[in-house]
């Protein structure tokens, strides 16, 4: 029975994938009409962002109605269509729930605004300090106090993200209830799996105080009960159906609590997001700063995470890229002088690792950050936050500019690059957001014409299916005092894979510990030239190579 450990997720983000109405704004219709190419590539699980009524200030995740499709999407029988033509292609759809929070133009919330007793339990409300000031000093994730006046009752409520995203009380049965209803909903329509919004901060203390570092993070973030809550979700909901993939996106966790939420005994989820490796290129732990990635803090956390979660039997979801980070080509790789070969640098890198891997969209074409000259070009409220809180600061908008054009959310929200023509073939009405300019020379029409990115990704989504040693092996780092180069073991039952990966363009010679020498290997895949494992190795820039070894079983038994 093929696991999730074989699979491979795609990543869409609808208002930036295909649209198929000349709104502007992608839908499930364009995503209906893309569907053969994602087969194409090899893609089991279609995870879509949030397609949900909403005012849109957060990009969906900012829900008003958790069981109907926003207009600008489409329509429930759209949706219904989509389901369908992917079970036509053997895949599946993965949905977004986001169940921290609603938005302010929630049901819920404007009746409890109203004054319904019954609503107002659902969200976090407490009354100011004796002071005046705010509950507790917590700081919202998007800039500024997490709390607001809840209308003018005296009272506050919690808002972890934007003010228009207002925290559930978890706490509270019936809110659980209800949203584990909304899970079994998307389940009966035929659902396969869910990403889980923020899922680690759903458990807030009964009592909130003010945090010693003036943020908050750690008195909501990982608490026990999300635990309790998670497992209870599982049971009421997913748990019940067979073969639900589930994914938790996990703010600033720890290797210990990905275990748990991951390990299947505890009965949570199959996987986990966690982000420390997306922080390498963060100033003393600032994301709003321009520095180059630390490399060697790159590998370490990769690592880290790789050996925790193999020991404690969790499982990784595996990731560069997504709708909230710059694109790793541009951050990790380099675009302009070796294109195509730091894009599959990356993407070996992730695909040969043990968890499973996730494709975000334009990924497989090497798609680039765009490059924005005007803070106007941007849409995100992040961004446009950071953007004033620099700006208060003192900084000059230059520098503002240089730091937002690395770390902005937009540099991965920019549509998908179909064809050279215009707006890249995504729509022919107005884009909701500018295109990368580049989209002349990076589309999927010329990738599959003349590129070889999006067949070397091709390549590694199948591999997973077919070798055991990728899609179960055990994981050891090796050569890890190495400045540029990341290598790790896999081996599966007498199976071994050694995979070397170069970080830089300089090239460099590597020496190979003498227990790959004593036996055949095979070269399996990489973006060089094909060659045979020497004691001495030359890897040329962003060089990516895998090694196949077939140890003798008995030796393996015996060892
Ligand atoms: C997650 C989403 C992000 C969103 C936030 C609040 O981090 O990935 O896009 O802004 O949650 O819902």
């Amino acid at each position: 029975m093929s696991t999730f450990h074989e699979k491979v997720v795609y990543q869409i983000y609808p208002k930036s994938f295909k649209d198929s109405n000349g709104d502007g704004v992608g839908d499930l219709k364009g995503i209906i009409e893309k569907i053969p190419y994602l087969a194409d590539l090899g893609v089991d699980v279609l995870w879509i962002n949030p397609f949900f009524i909403s005012p849109q200030k957060d990009n969906g995740y900012d829900i008003a109605n958790y069981v109907e499709i926003d207009p600008l999407f489409g329509t429930m029988e759209d949706f219904e269509e989509l389901i369908a033509v992917t079970h036509k292609y053997k895949m599946e759809i993965m949905l977004d729930m986001v169940l921290n929070h609603t938005s302010i133009e929630h049901d819920w919330f404007q009746r409890a605004l109203k004054g319904e007793k019954k609503y107002q339990d659902y969200y976090i409300l407490r009354e100011p300090k004796a002071d005046g000031s705010h509950p507790t000093n917590w700081v919202s994730k998007f800039g500024g106090p997490a709390w607001a006046p809840f209308a003018d009752t005296g009272k506050e409520y919690l808002h972890l993200y934007d003010v228009s995203q207002a925290d559930l009380d978890w706490r509270n049965p019936d809110v659980r209830k209800e949203l584990f209803n909304v899970v079994n909903f998307w389940l009966e329509k035929g659902v396969k799996g869910f990403r889980f919004d923020v899922i680690n901060v759903i458990g807030k203390d009964e009592v909130l105080i003010d945090a010693e570092d003036g943020i908050g993070k750690s008195l909501y973030t990982d608490r026990p009960i999300a635990h309790e809550f998670i497992h209870e979700m599982n049971q009421e909901s997913y748990g019940r159906y067979p073969n639900i993939m589930t994914v938790g996106e996990m703010s600033s966790t720890t290797i210990e609590n990905g275990i748990a939420y991951s390990n299947p005994e505890n009965e949570e989820l199959s996987m986990v997001f966690s982000f420390h490796h997306l922080k390498v290129d963060y100033l003393d732990g600032e994301k709003w700063s321009k520095t180059p990635f630390d490399f060697m803090e790159l590998k370490e956390l990769l690592n880290d995470w790789q050996e925790g979660m193999s020991k404690g039997n969790g499982w990784n979801a595996l990731f560069f890229n997504n709708h909230d980070q710059p694109r790793a080509i541009s951050r990790f790789g380099d675009p302009v002088n070796h294109f195509e070969d730091s894009a599959k640098l990356l993407a070996q890198t992730i695909h040969l690792l043990r968890g499973t891997p996730y494709v975000f969209q334009g990924e497989e074409l090497g798609m680039t950050n765009p490059e924005f000259q005007e803070i106007t070009d941007y849409v995100d409220v992040e961004t446009h936050n950071a953007y004033k809180e620099l700006q208060e600061k003192g900084l000059p908008h230059e520098e503002i500019m240089e730091i937002i054009k690395e770390k902005s959310r937009d540099n991965s929200r920019t549509p998908m690059q179909w064809t050279h023509e215009k707006n890249g073939g995504f729509t022919t009405g107005e884009p909701w957001i500018k295109l990368a300019e580049n989209y002349h020379e990076i589309n999927v029409e010329k990738e599959r014409n003349e590129g070889t990115i999006f067949n070397f990704y091709k390549k590694l989504i199948q591999l997973r299916k077919e070798m055991p040693v990728i899609s179960e092996g055990n994981y050891r780092g090796i050569m890890m005092e190495h400045p540029s180069v990341y290598s790790y073991v896999r081996e599966h039952e007498g199976e071994q894979l050694l995979v070397l990966n170069h970080f830089y363009a300089e090239p460099v010679t590597i020496e190979i510990p003498e227990e790959f020498l004593t036996r055949p290997s095979q070269y399996l895949i990489g973006n060089g030239t094909k060659r045979a494992l020497t004691a001495s190795l030359e890897l040329g820039p962003y060089e990516t190579i895998a090694f196949y070894f077939e140890v003798d079983k008995k030796e393996a038994k015996n060892s």
